[in-house]
């Protein structure tokens, strides 16, 4: 494809700068080849790990969707109602490394010009499981992997020193990024989890180690609603739920203020965008604040699985606002608006009067 839509990112050539994020849409070969037949630039696979996992009984996934009038929020299915988000309690894949290893290569060989990027994760608390980071990696691009995403940001963990609590550790982090690079000979992106106070600590400590990317943002932690009618959470095990994770449209302005704060913090490095992405009006807010691909996950989860009807909208989108703005390619406007994010004080007031961010009297504060 010629059509200007061609971007490089971390050193790798992706056809359209629209990946398919780690999820169950990336959770098997058959669904990533019609992911790449179906137009999508790039996948990451579900999360991959050494050991199988076991999910909880019943749904993983569900769909929260609000009523325009009335503003009641459900995941009871109705007429007329609108998606707010997805909820799910999903672990990582299933299925174990040796179950991926010949997929992972047989899809790579059907699609040579795709990039396929494997999300890994293992646990962090000892020297042997820094070693499973890097069997991971190792078995992943000796298959043709492109790159190697780290998952440091999966919500459900009970163990602390594994996904979203990797994430909220700067030095954890730092030690998991440092033991991949080690071994990797393909660009290593790291997955950062939203549920921390100052999300520039954490991609400092990802970029010191060696992190070609930062990947932002995944699910935030988060309860489904109670029904009033049965006192029930929407969704339990035997009246039990445990925090899960927030995704779709409800959180694509939340993840970009994350965004905002690294992309300013770090001009000069690489991020891919995350969170409520089903059209190219969304994913353009990642790359005017900097971002160089975006990822998806709810919507095409919503479009067949694997959203051919999304990375149908996403290219024609993008192709026709290039156009219309004169754009030859992402390069022309990614970061536009990056440092339109400003302090408080720095917005103007009024004719006449003056705000000095809260230090001196200004009404509220002692005179
Ligand atoms: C059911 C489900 C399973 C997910 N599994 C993974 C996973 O295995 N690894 C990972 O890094 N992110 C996982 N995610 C997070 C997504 O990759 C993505 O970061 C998040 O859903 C936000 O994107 P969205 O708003 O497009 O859904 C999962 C999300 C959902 C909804």
């Amino acid at each position: 494809m010629s059509n200007g839509l061609a971007t490089t990112f971390t050193g790798l050539r992706f056809e359209n700068p629209f990946l398919l994020a780690s999820a169950p849409p990336t959770e098997s070969e058959s669904n990533i080849m019609r992911a790449f037949d179906a137009g999508w630039g790039g996948v990451v696979t579900k999360t991959i790990g050494l050991h199988p996992v076991t999910n909880v009984a019943g749904p993983k996934t569900k769909f929260l969707r609000s009523t325009p009038e009335s503003g009641h929020l459900s995941m009871q299915k109705r007429p007329g109602s609108a998606l707010h988000s997805s909820w799910n309690w999903e672990l990582i894949s299933d299925k174990a490394l040796d179950w991926w290893i010949p997929r992972l290569g047989r899809i790579k060989k059907a699609h040579p010009s795709k990039m396929l990027i494997a999300s890994v994760m293992a646990g962090s608390g000892s020297d042997e499981e820094l070693r499973h980071w890097q069997e991971l990696a190792k078995a992943c691009q000796n298959e043709g992997c492109d790159g190697i995403e780290l998952n440091l940001s999966c919500p459900h963990m009970d163990r602390k020193d594994m996904g979203s609590n990797i994430g909220k550790d700067p030095e954890l982090l730092s030690v998991v990024t440092v033991a991949v690079k080690e071994v990797a000979k393909v660009p290593v992106w790291a997955k950062l989890t939203p549920s921390t106070t100052d999300i520039v600590v954490e991609a400092k400590g990802a970029f010191l180690a060696g992190a070609d990317a930062i990947t932002s943002s995944n699910t935030f932690p988060s309860l489904p609603l109670v029904d009033p009618n049965t006192l029930e959470f929407e969704m339990n095990v035997d009246g039990l739920v445990s925090p899960g994770g927030l995704g779709g449209p409800a959180i694509l302005p939340l993840s970009l203020a994350k965004m905002a704060q690294m992309t300013q913090a770090f001009p000069d490095k690489s991020f891919s965008g995350i969170g409520g992405v089903a059209e190219f009006a969304h994913a353009l807010n990642y790359f005017l604040l900097g971002c160089g691909t975006v990822q998806v996950c709810t919507a095409a989860m919503l479009d067949h699985a694997v959203g051919p009807n999304i990375i149908k909208a996403l290219t024609t989108g993008m192709a026709e606002t290039m156009e219309k703005r004169g754009w030859k390619s992402l390069d022309d406007f990614r970061g536009l608006l990056r440092d339109r994010v400003v302090s408080h004080s720095q917005i103007r007031r009024p004719e006449g009067a003056d705000y000095r961010g809260g230090y001196e009297a200004e009404g509220y504060a002692a005179s």
